[in-house]
């Protein structure tokens, strides 16, 4: 049996550690993946490492930020791949992340092979989308993380969640360049089509004043002073 650990990162905001935790997982003899955003995703990784004659994966998450995705997507993930493809490897996942870069293997003593299940990516109350009142997006490009743009998701997430929007009337995506990366931090509000920027994160209440309100008061992209809001896209 050929076995090896998979280290997963976690969340969006683990890709800027990707480079390092690749690192840390060769000198390790261990391998990486992702469990969404930039990078191998975990059921690409474990299909070619399948196709590369290991029979045997131990699973860890790893995480960098404060805000934590639940590993136990890692364990969906893999019992889901391994249902569809009727594989033979054998997996076993550690519930418990690892947070910043891993210094050993993880042991896998007393964790019992994932059995195969489909059904855990689908849910009855995932069939449709919600009937929120907009949509931000946050750029997590180069030039609006650089600037901050970490900070303004976080800020937003604690701001909506604790006025109670969060996925109930607001929802949250950090998304690649929005394009006006000299305003960054740059948030776009759908589907009004309004680029705000810069958004810095001691900006979010005023701005989250301003969705509940409707009214536009706040570095809405403009073309010159007291122009109104520009409509980016066709020039
Ligand atoms: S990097 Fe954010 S708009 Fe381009």
């Amino acid at each position: 049996m050929t076995s090896l650990t998979l280290f997963v990162a976690l969340t969006y905001a683990d890709a800027e550690h990707w480079p390092a935790l690749v690192r840390r997982a060769r000198e390790l003899g261990a391998a990486a993946a992702v469990l969404q955003g930039e990078g191998p995703s975990l059921a690409d990784r474990l299909s070619r490492l399948s196709g590369e004659g290991v029979t045997a994966v131990h699973l860890v998450g790893v995480t960098f930020g404060a805000h934590g995705v639940p590993a136990s997507w890692i364990g969906r993930v893999a019992r889901w791949w391994l249902a569809v493809g009727e594989r033979e490897m054998t997996v076993l996942f550690s519930p418990d992340a690892v947070r910043g870069l891993p210094s050993a293997l993880p042991s896998a003593d007393g964790l019992r092979p994932l059995v195969p299940r489909e059904g855990g990516l689908t849910n009855p109350t995932w069939q449709d989308a919600p009937p929120v009142r907009c949509h931000l997006l946050v750029c997590r490009g180069p030039r609006c993380t650089a600037k901050g743009a970490e900070r303004v998701i976080d800020a937003l997430g604690a701001e909506l969640y604790a006025r109670g929007m969060l996925d109930d009337e607001v929802l949250l995506t950090q998304t690649g360049c929005l394009f006006p990366c000299n305003r960054a931090p740059v948030v776009a509000v759908q589907p009004d089509m309004v680029w705000h920027g810069p958004l810095r994160a001691e900006d979010v209440p005023a701005f989250v004043d301003e969705l509940v309100s409707g009214e536009r008061t706040l570095r809405a992209l403009t073309t010159g002073p007291g122009e109104p809001a520009a409509r980016p896209g066709i020039p």
